[in-house]
Parts: C-alpha cells; sequence; structure tokens
C-alpha cells in the first residue's frame, strides 16, 4: 500500500439497543447510519431478546443505507470492522456473525474493535472544526452502560484508572427520572428540568469510594427515600418541585465525576479531558468543564454528539487506526460481553 492510496472501512456496531453502520476514507466518516431501536422505551429499559431480534432485522437495509449515502461500492472497501464486545450477547452476536460473513463473501481483513476503545478514539474522527487530542490525555466515558476514567498515552495504550462499581452515571440519570415519573431514557428530560431549577434547593448524599472509582446506587436509594418521604406529606410534591429537584439531582452528579476528574488530574498530573459517551450531552457538565478550562488550565475535548452516543462511526476510526498497524483478526473470531479495554 502506498501512502496515498485511501483505505476504507466498513464499520458495524451493534453492542446494545442501535445498530449502526459506517463507511470510513482513512479517518473521514463518509456515512454514519444509526437506527435506534424505539422497541425498548414501553419497557422502560433495554430488553435483551429484542433488542437482538431488532439488530437482526435493522443490520442489511442499515448496511445498504451506509454504502450508498456514502457513495461507495462494497468492492471499494479495505476492511470490516466490528464491535467485539463488551455489551449484550444477543446483540453482539448478530453484528459479529454478520461482520463474518461480510469480511468472507468480499475477501477483505476482518478487524475486532472494543466498544470502549471505541468511544475514546472517537475523538480522532477527522472533523475540520474540531481539534484533536494530544497524547496523554485523560478519557471519561460516560453512557448509559459505562462510567471510566482513562489513561490514554497513545491509540493503542490505555489504562483504566477509575470506573463505577455499581450502576453507571446515565443508568443513574434515568432511574432517577423513573422515580419522577419521567419516561425512559430518563437522562435528557432531567437536564431539560434542570435549566430553569435552583441545584441547592434538595441536599443529596455524595457516595464515598476510594480512590478513582464511583458508586452511584446509593444515590438513587436517597432519592428513591426522598421522594417518597415527601409525597407522603404532600402527594403533589414533585410535579410542585420538578425543576428544583431536577437540578439538585443532576448538580449531584455532575459533582460527582468533577471531584474524581480533578483527582484524577492531581495523580496523573495530565489536563487534557476528553468526554464520551451519551451523558457527554449533559449541560451541566459541559458547563463544569468549561469552567475547569478557566479555573484549572485544562484543555477539553467533546466529540459532535452522533460520534459520543453508540455509533459504528467510533468503531470505524479504531477499525482505520488498526488497519494501518496491521492488526487484523481471523474467522475464528467470537463475540465477548465482558472485554476490558486493556485485555
Ligand atoms: O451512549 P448512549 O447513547 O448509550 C449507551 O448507554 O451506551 O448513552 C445513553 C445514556 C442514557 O442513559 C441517557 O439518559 C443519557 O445517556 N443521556 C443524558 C443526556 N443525554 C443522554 N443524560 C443526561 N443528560 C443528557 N442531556
Ligand atoms: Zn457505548
Amino acid at each position: 500500500m502506498t501512502e496515498k492510496e485511501n483505505i476504507y472501512i466498513l464499520a458495524i456496531e451493534s453492542s446494545c439497543d442501535d445498530t449502526s453502520v459506517a463507511v470510513l476514507q482513512n479517518d473521514t466518516v463518509l456515512s454514519n447510519v444509526v437506527a435506534s431501536q424505539k422497541i425498548h422505551k414501553e419497557y422502560g429499559g433495554v430488553v435483551p431478546e429484542l433488542a437482538s431480534r431488532a439488530h437482526q432485522q435493522n443490520i442489511v437495509p442499515v448496511t445498504n443505507q451506509a454504502l450508498a449515502r456514502a457513495n461507495i461500492d462494497k468492492k471499494q472497501l479495505s476492511a470490516i470492522a466490528f464491535t467485539r464486545g463488551p455489551g449484550l450477547m444477543g446483540s453482539l452476536l448478530v453484528g459479529t456473525s454478520f461482520a463474518k460473513s461480510l469480511s468472507l463473501a468480499l475477501n477483505i481483513p476482518l478487524i475486532e474493535v472494543n466498544h470502549m476503545q471505541a468511544h475514546i478514539l472517537a475523538h480522532f474522527i477527522k472533523d475540520e472544526s474540531m481539534a484533536m487530542p494530544t497524547f496523554p490525555f485523560l478519557a471519561l466515558t460516560i453512557s448509559g452502560g459505562h462510567t471510566q476514567i482513562v489513561e490514554v498515552n497513545d491509540y493503542f495504550d490505555m489504562r483504566i484508572i477509575g470506573q463505577t462499581l455499581d450502576d453507571a452515571v446515565g443508568e443513574a440519570f434515568d432511574k432517577s427520572a423513573k422515580i419522577l415519573g419521567l419516561p425512559y431514557p430518563g437522562g435528557p428530560l432531567i437536564d431539560k428540568h434542570a435549566l430553569n431549577g435552583d441545584p441547592t434547593r434538595f441536599e443529596f448524599p455524595k457516595p464515598k469510594v476510594k480512590d478513582l472509582d464511583f458508586s452511584f446506587s446509593g444515590l438513587k436509594t436517597s432519592i428513591l427515600y426522598f421522594i417518597q418521604k415527601q409525597t407522603a406529606k404532600h402527594p403533589d410534591f414533585i410535579n410542585e418541585n420538578l425543576e428544583d429537584i431536577c437540578a439538585s439531582i443532576q448538580a449531584t452528579i455532575i459533582n460527582i465525576l468533577m471531584d474524581k476528574l480533578k483527582k484524577a488530574v492531581k495523580q496523573t498530573g495530565i489536563k487534557n479531558i476528553a468526554i464520551g459517551g451519551g451523558v457527554s450531552a449533559n449541560s451541566g457538565i459541559r458547563s463544569a468543564l468549561k469552567e475547569a478550562e478557566n479555573k484549572f488550565g485544562w484543555t477539553t475535548y467533546i466529540p459532535k454528539f452522533e460520534f459520543c452516543t453508540d455509533n459504528a462511526g467510533m468503531i470505524g476510526i479504531v477499525g482505520y487506526h488498526k488497519y494501518k498497524s496491521g492488526q487484523f483478526t481471523d474467522q475464528g473470531i467470537t463475540a465477548k460481553a465482558r472485554y476490558s479495554l486493556t485485555s
């Protein structure tokens, strides 16, 4: 391969409830199609059995759409990249099997991708309007399934320095929202109601977790007890105080995240902070990071929202860097529901 030759990667993501396929030309995303599965809304959370069925229905049309939008023919593809894990086994199996078949049929290399690495390397998707982080940096990945702080020294040299011991931060938002009677996923709704609320009105205890780890399950319980106690006295308590309750919950969660980030900066001496995952859409975390830029001299990076939530573009960028360094896999590969980014 000469330097000038273009690399075209078709990337597949199916770890949870989004079926996504992207086509990349080198580090540029030409198309990134995401089919979100609405079905789970009725159940108040992701139902694994329904998720894998929906992936099976979606994967072929989503792939065709991604190729069409990119205006790329299958024959032009250099390799197939796919999410091997972590995630829901039934969901991962659909993407893994499909990727293996496609690579076999087209006789092109196969590249396995760790979903958590992909959330971090999403920052290296080319975007004229945004700078890419420089190594080393700290990555905070916050979503409905993950909460991690990772020290990133190079594309494939990462070290987890903190993570949740129970619920993910997105779950903390969603479960709190459920207690308040808000529909799933409630994170964006808490954010919306928090906008006009008083974040100091109610106080919720912050968990005491050592080092850089997190715990969110206790917060959910204390919110539940608080709401039960108040509604027993005033049945309309939630309605009358929704904005202040949401603002107070959000402030508590953001404080927990920022405290750990500050600790991580202190421990590592690294002031480049990159965040990813669906919760990075939260206006509270965004303004806390902006404030930290001015106050502590941090440099912060937030990718476009389309690359923050689960998407195949981020799988493709890992595929591109693995392609360049010759990291391919064979047809014997299997999906891995538990898959650490350092394994
Ligand atoms: O990355 P993502 O789309 O999927 C995974 O969970 O992997 O993240 C979804 C999570 C949900 O928990 C959702 O409530 C949360 O991100 N979320 C938010 C906001 N937007 C999405 N949480 C708080 N504030 C938001 N604005
Ligand atoms: Zn994810």
